[in-house]
């Protein structure tokens, strides 16, 4: 089985994610037609934006239908845990359709972060020791709580918008969020919560596409996930990127790919779980050791638009290796360069933030490759439509060159309340000094 050589791909989502993922898409000389639905102002120059939302699989259905599509690839977690795959290998209509994306079974590696430990345990894939707890068990919560050295590790089980993770130096205050993410803080989501070990160390993220047998491992990240310098303030959605990650050298990569790479795809197909997507491993380096904090079944934003432009090889052929089981005889092309992202966002964010301001300076030519996140198109002008608004990546000999770039295309672009972190890849630039 393979796809025809005139591809008509529905890509879902509307982030910086997404516009890399067109960006990366559009260049491929197989695709005929790219649908982004919804999209933003910068998946609209790749191709054609779908009024559409991501979780609506009945209208997704008809659109496939109707537009001929041969392809449907999902940026977020949101429709693969509400079971879009398992959606489309149902239905005898689509079912011959592609769908890059886990089943709804594999999405609950990030659906739930219960079922990820679990998971785990089972597979003797390295990560922090835990326990989980529900409204029942709060006692015993606070008995474990008390059996740990802080800072204590609270996560919501279930999608929390990015914000299910609690991480305090007090037991009191432990105590105190297990009680009110128990009672509701977090919705359903935090019915139930996993309580684990702190790990220490460095982070950086693993990407992984598998067919579900086979799987190709992508260009490492590492992202910056507080608004302010010095890993300072509030959690955002991301604020940069850099691929590839200096200490994620080939020795530490080698333990990634026998400990936790290898073993997270055999787990899977044990059992019968199908699952042709990517793997996004938020991975702990402690001292040469990696331990899992995290998987998302996706790909990650800002990371995406590192990773995705230091790929030289054509990605639909990619997904076809995906989608139809030959990741074995795929060979990935990855580029040695430098490829860093600086995310300029909404005046405010993570907190309330105004949008529908215009953005001036985007025709300036640049060498950076200008990602849209939150934009939109009002009147056939750009506008600010979200937090993070958008993504400047460039590629360099290093660090350091290729944040000059990104830099320099910032400074050409503007609009009302702009934001960016200056610090982007200092850490990893002083870890290569020392
Ligand atoms: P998550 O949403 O699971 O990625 O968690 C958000 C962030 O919390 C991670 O990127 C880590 O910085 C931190 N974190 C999560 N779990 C742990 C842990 N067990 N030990 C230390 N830091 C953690
Ligand atoms: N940058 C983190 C994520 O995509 O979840």
């Amino acid at each position: 089985m393979k796809l025809s050589d005139s591809v008509n791909v529905l890509l879902l989502g509307s982030g910086g994610r997404e516009h890399a993922f067109a960006w990366k898409i559009s260049q491929s000389p197989r695709v005929a037609r790219l649908f982004i639905a919804p999209g933003n102002a910068g998946t609209a120059s790749l191709g054609t934006n779908v009024d559409l939302s991501p979780t609506n699989f009945g209208s997704i259905k008809q659109f496939v239908l109707n537009n001929n599509i041969n392809l449907v690839v999902v940026g977020p977690e949101e429709p693969l845990v509400k079971g879009i795959s398992d959606f489309f290998h149902e239905d005898n209509d689509i079912h011959h359709i592609p769908v890059i994306g886990p089943s709804m079974q594999g999405a609950r590696l990030e659906g739930s972060k219960e079922f990820a430990k679990a998971f785990m345990a089972r597979h003797n894939i390295p990560t922090a020791a835990y326990r989980a707890f529900g409204k029942d068990t709060l006692e015993e919560g606070y008995a474990f709580l008390e059996q740990l050295q802080g800072p204590y590790v609270l996560k919501a089980d279930g999608l929390a918008a990015g914000k299910g993770v609690v991480i305090v130096d007090d037991i009191a205050e432990a105590k105190r969020e297990l009680q009110a993410m128990l009672s509701g803080k977090f919705g359903a989501a935090g019915n139930t919560v996993v309580i684990e070990e702190h790990l220490k160390g460095i982070e950086c993220s693993v990407f992984v596409a598998t067919d579900g047998t086979n799987f190709a491992v992508l260009p490492e990240a590492k992202d910056y996930k507080r608004i302010g310098e010095g890993d300072t303030g509030l959690n955002t959605g991301g604020m940069g990127a850099v691929s590839p990650v200096p200490f994620a050298d080939e020795t530490f990569m080698r333990r990634v790919r026998e400990e936790i790479i290898a073993p997270t795809v055999a787990g899977l197909r044990a059992e019968k779980i199908d699952y042709k997507g990517f793997i996004f491993i938020g991975l702990m380096n402690d001292g040469g050791r990696p331990y899992v904090i995290e998987y998302n079944v996706r790909m990650g934003d800002p990371e995406t638009e590192v990773v995705f432009p230091r790929i030289e090889s054509d990605i639909i052929d990619l997904f076809e290796a995906m989608a139809f089981g030959r990741l074995d005889k795929f060979q990935l092309k990855v580029s040695p360069r430098t490829a860093t992202t600086v995310v300029c966002v909404s005046g405010g964010y993570p907190g309330d933030y105004t949008k529908g301001y215009p953005i001036s300076g985007l025709d300036t030519p640049s060498e950076s490759i200008v990602f849209h996140a939150g934009t939109a198109l009002k009147q056939g002008k750009v506008v600010t439509a979200g937090g993070r608004v958008l993504a400047v990546t460039s590629l360099g000999n290093n660090i350091a060159d290729a944040l000059a770039q990104s830099y320099a295309t910032i400074a050409q672009i503007d609009y009302e309340g702009k934001y960016c972190r200056r610090d982007i890849g200092q850490d990893l630039e002083r870890l290569l000094k020392s």
